[in-house]
């Protein structure tokens, strides 16, 4: 059997994972920072890191105590050392490098792209390549052609903001809670989603499959707080009704763009998989929107349970490909904080 130890800290989580060639996860921790970075409404970038380097040590500790194995009997050691924050990226591979040299194991690097798309292969169970991947997280949203779990092609992506960083702003415009997807999720619960008519960006440009989200936040903020409102103010003076209709009219806009896309992407790419990816995915009616439009464009569906939607070292198992294919990396390995293609 092979093991390998998983490292994720692209972002504001710090997790670790011991998975197997068979795609067992043996131990599985995920340390969150929302409470950190609450007061700010966003990620705080070198809070961020500072965080990761105090929780990094304790995190494999707990991972390898579940997994009820020893650095000795690990195969390999994985880290996601692309796309992310610098500074996050880099505590995870100097953490990783470290283990490396000091146990005499195999490094492997992650895509942190890939290792979201993949994270629907180890929920299935299935081999869901080739499919056309639909990344939608806090720092990205992009479509991919996926050929195999390591041979992707950008096909799209988002021109400006990323849908789950529209989703946070949004919030906060809202006067809710950090993260906030879930949180305009269950206001959004009370809301009208037809009360306020919101642009739908890029959406009839048949030619691209682009998304952009930095107007539609500029429309929510004029709507709420622009010229000819009746009261100009703050969100402390909003309306709870307001913010309900508000919340699920910005989420049907963000929806309906990401799944009409989705669709293109599939016809033109000819393919009939589309799985997806990333924090947004965790949302109940960006579930239920794909659902429909799978079954009405007769497309497979792949989108893996909450927790492997959002930051996880779980879907690091991806490296278990690279294993079998023997890609190793050497101790000159750097990260990279933007897509590599
Ligand atoms: O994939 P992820 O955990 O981290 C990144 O790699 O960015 O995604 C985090 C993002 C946040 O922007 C958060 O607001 C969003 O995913 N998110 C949601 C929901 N849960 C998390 N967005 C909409 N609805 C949700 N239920
Ligand atoms: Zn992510």
């Amino acid at each position: 059997m092979t093991r390998i130890l998983t490292l994720e800290t692209t972002c504001d989580e710090t997790a670790a994972a011991v998975v197997t060639d068979k795609l067992e996860v043996l131990g599985s921790i995920v340390a969150s920072q929302n409470d950190l970075h609450q007061r700010f409404g966003g990620v705080v970038p070198e809070i961020a890191s500072r965080a990761h380097v105090e929780r990094i040590l304790p995190v494999i500790h707990e991972t390898l105590e579940q997994a009820g194995v020893s650095l000795q009997d690990l195969d390999a050691v994985a880290v996601a050392n692309r796309p992310g924050l610098s500074g996050s990226l880099l505590v995870g591979l100097m953490a990783a490098k470290t283990l490396s040299l000091a146990h005499d194991l195999p490094l492997i690097a992650i895509d942190h792209l890939q290792a979201h798309i993949y994270a629907c292969r180890i929920a299935s169970g299935q081999d869901v390549f080739p499919c056309i991947g639909l990344i939608v997280s806090g720092g990205h949203s992009n479509l991919f052609r996926c050929r195999t779990a390591l041979d992707f092609t950008a096909i799209g992506g988002t021109i400006d903001d990323a849908a789950g960083e529209a989703f946070d702003k949004v919030a906060s415009m809202l006067g809710l809670p950090y993260p906030g997807g879930p949180a305009i999720e269950q206001a959004a619960k009370r809301g009208d989603a037809t009360r306020f008519k919101l642009p739908r960006p890029l959406l009839h440009d048949a030619k691209r499959l682009d998304f952009s989200f930095s107007g539609l936040k500029t429309a929510v903020r004029y709507e709420l707080f622009g010229p000819g409102r009746p009261k100009m103010g703050t969100e402390a003076d909003l309306k709870p009704q307001l913010i309900a209709d508000m919340a699920a009219s910005f989420q049907a806009a963000v929806i309906e763009c990401l799944v009409t896309k989705s669709v293109a992407a599939l016809r033109r790419e000819n393919s009939g998989r589309l799985c997806v990816g990333g924090g947004v995915a965790a949302n109940g009616c960006f579930r239920a929107a794909m659902e429909k439009a799978a079954e009405e464009n007769s497309f497979e569906l792949f989108i893996p349970p909450l927790k492997l939607c959002t930051d996880n070292a779980v879907m690091g198992a991806i490296a278990i490909e690279r294993y079998r294919a023997g890609l190793f990396e050497s101790l000159d390995l750097d990260i990279s904080a933007g897509l590599v293609r």
